[in-house]
């Protein structure tokens, strides 16, 4: 299986072609995440994704998926990744999901990020994230600790970070990667974050500058869409500098 968590990785979501392409100039040799909710991986295409993804340096994974039947399809498909999200379930039903997909994805040299408590409402207990690796044995762990998806400023418990990265030792993920500041995301790192995972950010560039485009005369999808792409390699350029 990769291993893919001896550094600092980074995710970075992408529904469209373009934007993929932007990522990927701005990460240039450096190992990164492509991430695709089930929306996302959706509108691209299962296959399409993982056709666009065929470089070394590139690791593609499912983000929130929540449809066994579909993670199993990206699994089968070529995802590197899935990232099954029981959190809206009971604990024991999370825990019985979660080992079915981490049964199914091992077999394939897939990994599996779980999750416990939903980001944003909850905050991860440290005891319940080692039971939940014990019982799963999954590959890292999204976890929820003040952060939540979207721009919304938010105040990370870094304590706790700490705390379950001791007690689990697992690479941890930080959702939500938007509405964190540079330093706190800094911050994160030092305390045990493994993977950060950045969206609505970048899908702000793209509007943005989509929308100034709209005003052009051109009908020409390169041309309306260049801006956006330079935008989004400019950002994601910025984020891979902080480590
Ligand atoms: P943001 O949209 O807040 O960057 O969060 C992204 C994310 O966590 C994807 O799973």
């Amino acid at each position: 299986m990769k291993n893919i968590f001896n550094q600092i990785i980074w995710q970075f979501n992408f529904s469209t072609s373009d934007q993929l392409k932007a990522i990927t100039k701005a990460a240039g040799k450096k190992r990164i995440i492509l991430g695709t909710s089930e929306s996302e991986s959706k509108f691209i295409g299962l296959k399409e994704a993982v056709c666009l993804t065929q470089k070394d340096n590139l690791f593609l994974n499912l983000d929130h998926g929540k449809d066994l039947k579909y993670i199993k399809k990206a699994i089968d498909i070529g995802y590197d990744m899935v990232h099954f999200d029981g959190s809206s379930l009971g604990f024991k039903e999370n825990i019985k999901k979660t080992q079915e997909i981490v049964d199914y994805a091992h077999k394939k040299k897939v990994l599996v990020e779980g999750e416990i408590d939903p980001i944003s409402s909850k905050m991860t207990d440290p005891k319940k994230a080692l039971l939940f690796l014990k019982e799963t044995g999954i590959d890292s762990l999204a976890i929820a600790i003040g952060n939540k998806h979207g721009k919304e400023k938010v105040k990370i418990d870094f304590s706790r970070i700490k705390e379950i990265k001791e007690l689990t030792n697992l690479p941890l993920v930080l959702h939500g990667g938007s509405g964190v500041s540079n330093d706190d995301l800094r911050k994160a790192i030092k305390n045990g974050i493994s993977k950060i995972n950045i969206n609505t950010e970048l899908r702000m560039i793209w509007k943005e500058s989509f929308k100034k485009s709209l005003k052009k005369k051109s009908v020409k999808p390169y041309e309306l869409l260049s801006k956006g792409q330079e935008g989004i390699e400019k950002k994601v350029k910025e984020y891979l500098s902080i480590v």
